[in-house]
């Protein structure tokens, strides 16, 4: 078994440090957040995150978290970095916390492996290299082992994964890298370090492209009368084409999508390259957030003093993040427009994030008086809602079904005047869950 150190206690590194302990392996995780680690080594868990929080109960005895740079990297093996990289002003992703992770690294003696498992600009594992090779540190490895773990599977999606990248410029290291998964099952693709680093960029912008195709598709069917949940699911049926991320709606928001397609557009942008699918992906994106104003005003005609409910304001459901998620953009042009905004949602905070709105406890509250509710994340509570009560509480019973999550003939039914995301009126059932 390995001693693994895992730099950053976030959504990534939490994971990663848990599975790992998992599999039988010593994990230190490391996070410079004092309240962080002391919450953790409290059995707090400060993310939500579905079966993290017994996973690392149940691998208690093979973890620990630490602030010191010399604990975590004390006998390590591996030394994991998944620490943030956001982007900057000019859509790069900032990388100053792993040049910080990279130049605090001290006392190693022995070879130990530097992982990279944070999402990194292609040429990032040759500059770790150079770095390290320059702070004397030449008998350390390095390899890219990036992640493909979605928020709200993140463990399953570790613990089964579609495939495992390792990049590493030493066959010994993606060896090692290799070895430390197993009790995994999954094809392991084997690389150069900047490929890896590729395919994670092209498998985010893929993702993407996808969702902002069917949103375009989504946007004609609306125009020409028809259902475009119909429509993926007979699309999605060719082989060739796979029915996963079809679902159109409101857009993507997220952690990774919106700052992981700024950094890959940036990225060919620095070498040359203008990458306009990828332009017009995110370009899709932006105005599919928006176009609900443009449904609501249909119905409403002026916002000004109308009040608005929002159910939802995670970017999808089971996870506590709000980064980047459609809500905010929409919750802002409602303000900007003069209505005012309920939101409801069971785990995010929506105080934090939305202090013009009224934050309620229930989708009831935040329904009781409004003009219109317009469902942004499709948790799972608003599938069993009694919708009939929810009608009858409203001023006006508008629902825009942003994630064409429920059956129109039955809001109808239950009184509700129903728009979906490319969906006809008077078309369609309630919307896969590919
Ligand atoms: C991760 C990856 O690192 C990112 O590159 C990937 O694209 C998405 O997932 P995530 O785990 O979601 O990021 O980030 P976050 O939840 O913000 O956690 C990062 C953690 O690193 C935080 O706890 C932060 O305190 C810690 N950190 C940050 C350090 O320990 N050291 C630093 O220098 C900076
Ligand atoms: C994503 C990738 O899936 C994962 O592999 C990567 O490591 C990190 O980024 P995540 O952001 O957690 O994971 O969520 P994901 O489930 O991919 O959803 C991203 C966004 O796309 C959400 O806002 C979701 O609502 C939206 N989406 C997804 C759609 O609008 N339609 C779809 O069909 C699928």
């Amino acid at each position: 078994m390995s001693r693994v150190a895992v730099f950053g206690a976030g959504y990534v590194g939490l994971v990663t440090g848990a599975c790992f302990a998992d599999l039988g392996h010593d994990v230190v995780i490391r996070d410079v957040l004092p309240e962080r680690i002391e919450a953790l080594r409290g059995g707090a868990v400060p993310i939500y995150e579905p079966g993290l929080e017994e996973l690392l109960a149940r691998n208690a005895e093979r973890l620990t978290y630490t602030l010191e740079v010399a604990v975590a990297v004390r006998d390590a093996d591996f030394l994991y970095v998944a620490v943030g990289t956001p982007p900057t002003y000019s859509g790069d992703a900032d990388l100053s916390a792993i040049w910080t992770v990279v130049d605090e690294l001290q006392g190693l003696e022995r070879r130990a492996v530097v992982v990279m498992k944070s999402t990194v600009p292609v040429g990032t594992g040759a500059k770790v290299r150079a770095r390290l090779d320059e702070r004397g540190l030449g008998h350390i490895g390095y390899a890219s082992n990036p992640e493909f773990t979605a928020e709200g599977t993140a463990v399953r999606d570790f613990q089964q994964p579609d495939r495992i990248v390792i990049g590493a410029f030493e066959p010994v290291d993606a060896d090692a890298v290799a070895d430390l998964h197993a009790g995994i099952d999954g094809p392991i693709v084997r690389c150069d370090v900047a490929s890896a680093e590729m395919i994670k960029l092209a498998a985010n912008a893929a993702l993407m492209t996808r969702i902002s195709f069917i949103n375009e598709i989504a946007n004609v069917c609306e125009a020409t009368g028809a259902d475009v949940v119909r429509v993926a699911e007979g699309v999605g049926l060719d082989r060739r084409i796979g029915p996963s991320f079809l679902r159109a709606g409101i857009g993507y928001g997220g952690s990774c999508f919106p700052k992981d397609s700024l950094a890959l557009k940036q990225l060919a942008a620095n070498s040359g390259y203008h990458f306009q699918l990828l332009n017009a992906v995110i370009e899709v994106n932006e105005l599919q957030k928006r176009r609900v104003i443009g449904k609501l005003n249909r119905h409403l005609g002026t916002l000004r003093g109308k009040t608005v409910a929002l159910l939802g304001l995670a970017f999808k459901p089971n996870t506590d993040d709000t980064r980047e998620a459609p809500s905010l953009v929409l919750a802002g042009r409602l303000v900007a427009e003069g209505a005012d905004v309920r939101a409801w949602d069971p785990v995010a905070d929506g105080r934090s994030i939305l202090p013009q709105a009224t934050i309620c406890a229930t989708p009831l509250e935040a329904l009781r008086g409004a003009d219109a509710a317009v469902l942004v994340t499709e948790w799972a509570e608003l599938a069993d809602l009694d919708w009939a009560a929810a009608a009858s509480s409203m001023r006006n019973a508008l629902l825009v079904d942003g994630r064409n999550m429920l059956d129109p003939t039955e809001l109808r039914a239950a009184g509700f005047t129903y728009e979906g995301i490319g969906r006809a009126a008077g078309s369609g059932s309630a919307g896969g869950s590919v």
